[in-house]
Parts: structure tokens; C-alpha cells; sequence
């Protein structure tokens, strides 16, 4: 078993007990800026592939609060710390040069890092041949997160990280394009290849083109500077620790796509509105939203190493459906667990007055970077197919890990909480 996760569990003892101050004075940023002497490609929303790009982790609101001001984005994140960052490879695109990019959410804007020579690329990192098309990296600074979460950060950066690829996989059904998540790339090569301090790392990868299984790419030679993308890091030995023992993963294939049934203009509403609801008016869903919702979100997920996630549903208010803790078609138990199901979300409302809560578990620790993303993936789905459908969703990233596996009679790791209703 990986160690990292037994040690970054909530009890209630735990929470109470751990002295925890939020150093406000040393607040990451929130954006990483590199220099202006690097060329900006504005997007222009008007422009179908910019409007593709634009959708994945781009600003759709502003919160401002005394003294701050959040920028919310078509993703949700823990503490709206926004961890992720998203690089990117263009090759043989109209209107782009081919190059690599990172995508800048603050300045909605590419900036181009540099443009590849003939036959260049960031292919052989990924074990993989020449791609036309797009070709994202996502990456995390883990400090925006560690600063406030400490330990656990790491599993926000990898639930973080998974809804960023479930923004790009909303903006590929818009767009009508397939992609394919590769979590066995070369992860601390590229780390070095683009500069990166200890505080910023890879997770994985998605192919949104063509692979031309001919053709092998030339190794890529990138000279970019340091940027600081935090401005008061502070090491956590621990996150640090987690990355580097969970690296290597075994593949395990995941080639069928899912298919989605939606309204365009539906979905594309969906995804600019989409918020994590703050309250429920504990209405009840229906049974057939219910069962839309477990359809769009045990769709299959393209990867090169599938784990499977358990999916439990804490049955609280659905119209046509008993109460109780409800597994992939079956009871376990029946029965009003709702008040529980909040004290297992550390005492959150949310997971009390939903419709639903749920509880995503795995096994899988030598995957540990999959099954976590994967989990985020899922709950990103939920987020989605619960604005859709016209009510709301809020991920619940802290709950008693040890009390929720034996609430749910389970011995895996409880990977991510999410809770949905009116
Ligand atoms: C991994 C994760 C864990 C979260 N955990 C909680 C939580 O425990 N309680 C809560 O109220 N919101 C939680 N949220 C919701 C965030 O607070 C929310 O996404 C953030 O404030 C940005 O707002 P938005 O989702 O409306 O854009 C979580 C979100 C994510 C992605």
C-alpha cells in the first residue's frame, strides 16, 4: 500500500488536532506569467479551434471578495487554488505555427515557447510517433495547493488535474474531436526539459489528432527560462515524496470512447455555467436524472492505464428511489443516511442535503497518479451532466477517509467526494 495516502487521511481527531493557520501573507499566485519577450496569440473566441482551446481551464466568472479577487474557470478546484497548468504541442494546425505553447488563463492568450524545426517534437516522451494536432501537457504547481492543504495537496493536485482533462474531453464532444489520455510519459524529463523548479510537475498527457505510426519525431531541445509560478514557494517534503514514488505506472489499455448523447447548445451552456452549487434546497432529483447521470459517468475514459473507481451513491433524496448506499445497480444497505453522509464530509451540509452523495473508491496504488485523476475525471463528469440536466454539483475533497471505507463495508482508498441535487 502507498504510504502517502494512509498518511494524508482526515479523522476527527485529526482535523481537530492538527494546528493549521493559512499564511496569508504568503499566498501563492495564482497565475504563471512568463515573459513578455515571448509571442502572445490572443484567443478570439469566435475562432472554433481558440474557442476549443479557450474551454479548457479558461476564466467564466470573477468572484471578488475584500482585498481578492477570484477568477472561477470552466473547472472547479479545491480552494479555487488552481493548481494545473496546461502546456501544449501544435503540429500541422491552420492558424497556428507548429510549436509548443503554454496556455495562459489569465491573459487568455498562447504563448508560443517555441516553434518546432522539421520533425521536432515532444513525441518521443511520450512513447509515442509523429501526432498532427494537438498534443496537452498538464501540469501541477503544487504550492498553490500545499499552502493551504498541506500534505494532502497532492491528492488535490491530481483531482484537479483529472477535471482539467474532463474540460478538454467537454470541449472535444463540442468539437466533434476524440482524444486519448497517456499517464506513462516521461514525466521527470519534461519536468527538466521545461525548466521547471521542484514546486512544478507532469501528470499526464492527451492526444486530441492523428498519429502517424511511421514517422518518428526528433528529439525536442527547449532552452526556456525559470518562471516562478508561485512567488512564495515553500517545499513539502511529503507531496514531493508522493510524485516521485508514483511515477512508474503499469498500462492497462482503454481504447473505447465514450459516447455522449447531448444537445450542443445545451452542453455549451453547461460548460460556460458550470459551478459547484454552495447550497442545496434538498428538492428531490429524479429517478431518471439519477440514472442519466450514472450513464454519462461510467462512460469509458481513453487512457493508456484504466484503473477501475467504485462508485457509491449515498441515496438521499431521489423521487422513485429507497434511501440507502447504492453500488453500480444494487443496495448494499437501505436506509436515511443523509445526516451521515454529511458527518463523513466533515460535517458538510452538502453532503447531507443532496440528492445524492457520492463516494468514489479505488485500489490501485501502484496507479495511484491514474486512479486519482480518473477520480476527478468522473467527478468532472458530474459536475457537467449535473448542470446540464439543470441542477448543480460540488466536488468534496475532505471527509474521514477511514470512517467513510467503513461506513461504505470497503477496503480501498476513498479517492474523492462529490454530492449533487437541487
Ligand atoms: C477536488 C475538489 C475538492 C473540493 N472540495 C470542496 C469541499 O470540500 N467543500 C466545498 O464546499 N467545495 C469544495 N470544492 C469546490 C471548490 O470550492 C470550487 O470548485 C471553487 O471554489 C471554485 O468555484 P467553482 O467550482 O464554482 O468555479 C472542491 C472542488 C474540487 C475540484
Amino acid at each position: 500500500m502507498l504510504a502517502y495516502h494512509p498518511q494524508t487521511m482526515h479523522s476527527y481527531l485529526s482535523v481537530r488536532n492538527r494546528s493549521h493557520f493559512m499564511d496569508w501573507d504568503h499566498q501563492p499566485k495564482q497565475f504563471k506569467i512568463y515573459p513578455q519577450t515571448f509571442v502572445r496569440i490572443p484567443l478570439d473566441k469566435k475562432n472554433p479551434e481558440h474557442r476549443f482551446l479557450y474551454l479548457i481551464g479558461g476564466i467564466t466568472a470573477q468572484k471578488s471578495y475584500p482585498g481578492m479577487t477570484y477568477a472561477l474557470r470552466t473547472n472547479p478546484s479545491a480552494g479555487a487554488l488552481y493548481p494545473t497548468e496546461i502546456y501544449l504541442q501544435i503540429r500541422d494546425t491552420k492558424g497556428f505555427v507548429n510549436g509548443i505553447y503554454f496556455l495562459s488563463p489569465q491573459e487568455s492568450a498562447l504563448v508560443l515557447l517555441h516553434p518546432l524545426e522539421e520533425e521536432e517534437g515532444v513525441e518521443n516522451f511520450l512513447h509515442v510517433k509523429r501526432v498532427s494536432g494537438f498534443i496537452f501537457l498538464f501540469s501541477a504547481l503544487y504550492y498553490r495547493s500545499s499552502w493551504k492543504y498541506r500534505d494532502r495537496a497532492f491528492r488535490y493536485c491530481l483531482h484537479d488535474t483529472g477535471h482539467m482533462i474532463g474540460t478538454l474531453e467537454a470541449s472535444c464532444t463540442l468539437s466533434d474531436k476524440s482524444y486519448r489520455i497517456l499517464y506513462g510519459i516521461e514525466k521527470k524529463a519534461l519536468n527538466a526539459l521545461f525548466g521547471f523548479g521542484a514546486e512544478e510537475f507532469f501528470l499526464s498527457s492527451v492526444l486530441v489528432g492523428e498519429e502517424d505510426k511511421n514517422v518518428t519525431c526528433k528529439a525536442l531541445s527547449l532552452q526556456l527560462p525559470y518562471v516562478d509560478g508561485t512567488g512564495t514557494f515553500e517545499t513539502n517534503e511529503r507531496v514531493e515524496k508522493a510524485y516521485d514514488e508514483t511515477c512508474e505506472l503499469s498500462r492497462k489499455l482503454q481504447v473505447a470512447m465514450p459516447t455522449f448523447d447531448l444537445d450542443k447548445e445545451r452542453l455549451q451552456q453547461a460548460i460556460w455555467k458550470r459551478r459547484s452549487i454552495r447550497e442545496f434546497t434538498q428538492k428531490s432529483l429524479l429517478k431518471e436524472e439519477f440514472l442519466e447521470v450514472i450513464d454519462f459517468i461510467t462512460q469509458p475514459i481513453p487512457s493508456d492505464c484504466d484503473v477501475d473507481i467504485e462508485i457509491y451513491a449515498i441515496i438521499n433524496r431521489v423521487e422513485g428511489m429507497w434511501q440507502g448506499v447504492w453500488k453500480e445497480g444494487v443496495y448494499v444497505e437501505s436506509g436515511n443516511f443523509a445526516r451521515k453522509a454529511g458527518y463523513l464530509c466533515l460535517e458538510q451540509a452538502l453532503g447531507e442535503e443532496s440528492g445524492v452523495t457520492f463516494f468514489l473508491v479505488g485500489n490501485d496504488a501502484l496507479n495511484y497518479q491514474a486512479m486519482v485523476q480518473k477520480a476527478g475525471i468522473i467527478g468532472h463528469r458530474l459536475y457537467l451532466i449535473s448542470e446540464y440536466l439543470g441542477f448543480g454539483c460540488s466536488g468534496i475533497g475532505a471527509y474521514y477517509d477511514e470512517e467513510v471505507a467503513a461506513f461504505l463495508k470497503s477496503d480501498g482508498m476513498v479517492l474523492y467526494a462529490l454530492a449533487i441535487g437541487r
